[in-house]
């Protein structure tokens, strides 16, 4: 199958999280299984030109309403692989950072949207699926179904918009219509909305992609419902045969204890004192002192809301001064958080090493080093932390809901069953519960090494859940036939 994947993000060129390591490492399986997929990207002024070639290989204009905007395409193959496309236009996307709240945001993505469609035709590769990603590239189905409906290269194309955070929605204020060129097409926004003086561009892409999907089974079905809906679970619900959840893989040559780039010591389930030493290292290396037997908890995330860190004040200032572990995280976002993360280190010096950034390398040495990890989330959708944190036999701990409910079992010390601690209510007393539950396991070493163990066994390789995308995009392409 020819595959177009259109994204705001891919590592390693353009990471905010998880979102970026799916749009590398998908596309990747689809490589090795023998399709033609291709990746089109912003080039960001953030991205690190160093780590490939980039050729030049089209030039032209993409018009958004009155606005022109030159676009220059490089082409870059990693590894011999694949092509990634990406657009180069200072205009748009030289601007420190990937996403902005400026008035022009939904202008970088529509440029994205009609740039990668552009490239498609001039290259006159013709895709059988076009696989959009989050809002910045959900306005493409309802492209392809008018605009681009015409044009002999999408004559067969079929579109799957995956949803990796119902949450961001891209939406703006009805006067950027004229932008979207879609003005002749305008009945097709969603009109109540429309009268209520917005435009949704996930919303466009839930009512026009020929499947949605989403990043597990369980938000597949939580975003059906009021709670986790964001306002849009009942066109979901309208829509609920043609949307699935598959959770994401883990690209285990990235991600290994045995094989890691950036760890100082690598190990395995047979012989786990490298993760020990790992431990001394990213203790000692971030300035706190090393204890053998003193577990340490593990945080790396984006360090906003959906994270649910708010129960750390007070749970965790209480716990640490109760059983006196220590703390390691890693994240930045917003000013609340980062400013509670602060305090906990300056109030436990000994014990909280709080790295305010985005760093690659640290967050690796934190998979290995920790003890345990810890995952609050209010939702989330799939996430990848604890799946790394399974196979660095690093025991999460999680709220049970989304992709975490989907991948973390309950330890149970009877039947030595179970990957980590899952507590069901999203409330104080369900954090210090799994905490606590965690640190008392802790200390009896043969169960402890069990739920290593088991955690270390999972497997939640690409290969097993990238054929579920082979099977959604056959059933699309055969849908498009009938
Ligand atoms: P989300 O996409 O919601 O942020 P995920 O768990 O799916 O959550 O993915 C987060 C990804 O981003 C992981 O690869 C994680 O290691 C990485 N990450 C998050 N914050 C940081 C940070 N501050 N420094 C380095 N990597 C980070
Ligand atoms: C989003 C979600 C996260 C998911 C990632 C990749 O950022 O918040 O749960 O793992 O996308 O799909």
């Amino acid at each position: 199958m020819n595959v177009l994947f259109v994204a705001s993000e891919m590592a390693p060129f353009a990471k905010t999280g998880g979102l970026a390591d799916v749009v590398a490492a998908l596309p990747a399986y689809l490589h090795r299984a023998g399709h033609d997929v291709r990746v089109v990207l912003p080039l960001y002024d953030k991205v690190d030109t160093s780590k490939a070639t980039f050729t030049a290989i089209l030039e032209f204009p993409v018009d958004l309403g009155a606005h022109r905007y030159g676009c220059k395409i490089f082409r870059t193959d990693v590894g011999g692989g694949f092509p990634i496309y990406f657009v180069h236009c200072p205009a748009l996307y030289a601007r420190g950072s990937l996403y902005t709240s400026e008035g022009d945001e939904h202008r970088r993505f529509l440029c994205l949207q009609f740039a990668a469609l552009m490239i498609a035709t001039k290259l006159g590769f013709s895709p059988d699926v076009v696989h959009c990603h989050d809002w910045q590239a959900s306005l493409i189905p309802m492209i392809l179904k008018t605009l681009a409906k015409s044009d002999p290269v999408f004559a067969r194309s079929r579109s799957l918009l995956t949803i990796h955070n119902l949450m961001y929605q891209g939406s703006f204020p009805v006067g950027i219509g004229p932008d979207t060129n879609l003005g002749s097409v305008a009945h097709l926004f969603h009109q109540d909305l429309m009268r209520a003086g917005r435009v949704n561009f996930l919303l466009q892409g839930i009512l026009y992609a020929d499947g949605v999907s989403t990043v597990s089974p369980t938000y597949a079905k939580e975003i059906q419902g009021e709670k986790y809906g964001g306002g849009l679970d009942g066109y979901l619900r309208a829509r609920s045969t043609t949307v699935v959840g598959i959770l994401n893989g883990v690209d285990y040559g990235e991600w290994s204890p045995d094989h890691d780039k950036h760890l100082a010591h690598h190990y395995n389930p047979f012989d786990l004192s490298g993760k020990e030493r790992d431990k001394e290292h990213l203790l000692t290396s971030l300035g706190l002192p090393y204890h053998p037997n003193v577990p340490v908890l593990g945080v790396v995330s984006r360090l906003v809301g959906q994270k649910g860190f708010k129960l750390f004040d007070p749970v965790m200032f209480e716990l640490l001064r109760k059983h006196g572990f220590q703390l390691v995280v890693l994240g930045s976002g917003e000013p609340g958080l980062e400013a509670m993360f602060a305090t906990l280190q300056r109030q436990f010096p000994r014990q909280v090493c709080f790295y305010n950034g985005f760093k690659n390398d640290l967050a690796h040495m934190i998979e290995a080093g920790a003890d345990m990890f810890v995952m609050p989330s209010v939702y989330e959708p799939c996430g990848l932390n604890q799946l790394y944190s399974l196979r660095y036999g690093t025991v999460p701990i999680v709220h049970k809901t989304g992709g975490l409910a989907d991948t973390v079992t309950q330890w149970n010390p009877r039947s030595g069953d179970g990957t980590g601690f899952a507590f069901e209510h999203h409330d104080e007393a369900g954090l210090r519960w799994a905490i606590e539950a965690a640190l008392a396991t802790y200390k009896q070493p043969k169960h402890w090494h069990r739920l290593m163990q088991n955690g270390m066994a999972q497997d939640f390789s690409w290969d097993a859940q990238g054929k579920l995308y082979e099977l959604v995009y056959g059933r699309l392409v055969a849908a498009g036939r009938h």
